[in-house]
């Protein structure tokens, strides 16, 4: 199974950016973390983009080879439909995942409209949001 984690804006800058929320690991150790945690049972790819319309051809190129995709949309989860458009137009599962607990945040984080197009959400378990997203792909599919 090859599974493909895409990561949305400003999760470039995790380590440094409000700490507080996010912790303190950077996006290269959550990701060799993520790595390192599944080697030898899935092949994982990662792909972070800071704008729109880069992680919407992500999203649609990914089916041709991943038989799913973990996503962190970051505030573009909060109004993105182009990207929810994206989510929908694809035929493998979609899991979104958030580090912090958006539904114990400002009101403008609780919803999610990309969310809806997602087979599930984990929310609030830091960098290890990831790692049950996959562990269910891994079960399930
Ligand atoms: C986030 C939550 C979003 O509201 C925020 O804009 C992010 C990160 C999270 O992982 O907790 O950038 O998606």
């Amino acid at each position: 199974m090859k599974i493909l984690i895409v990561n949305g804006p400003n999760l470039d800058r995790l380590g440094k950016r409000e700490v507080n929320i996010y912790g303190n690991m950077t996006l290269e150790e959550i990701n060799n973390k993520i790595s390192n945690h599944f080697k030898g049972k899935v092949e994982i790819d990662f792909f972070q983009s800071n704008e729109e319309g880069a992680i919407i051809n992500t999203i649609a190129k990914a089916e041709e080879h991943y038989q799913a995709i973990v996503i962190n949309p970051a505030a573009y989860s909060h109004y993105s439909i182009a990207i929810l458009d994206s989510i929908r137009g694809v035929d493998i599962p979609v899991i979104e995942v958030h580090l912090s607990n958006i539904y114990s945040r400002e009101q403008y984080r609780k919803n999610s409209v990309t969310a809806e197009g997602a087979i599930g959400v984990i929310s609030g378990f830091g960098w290890q949001s990831y790692i049950l997203a996959i562990e269910f792909l891994i079960s399930k599919y």
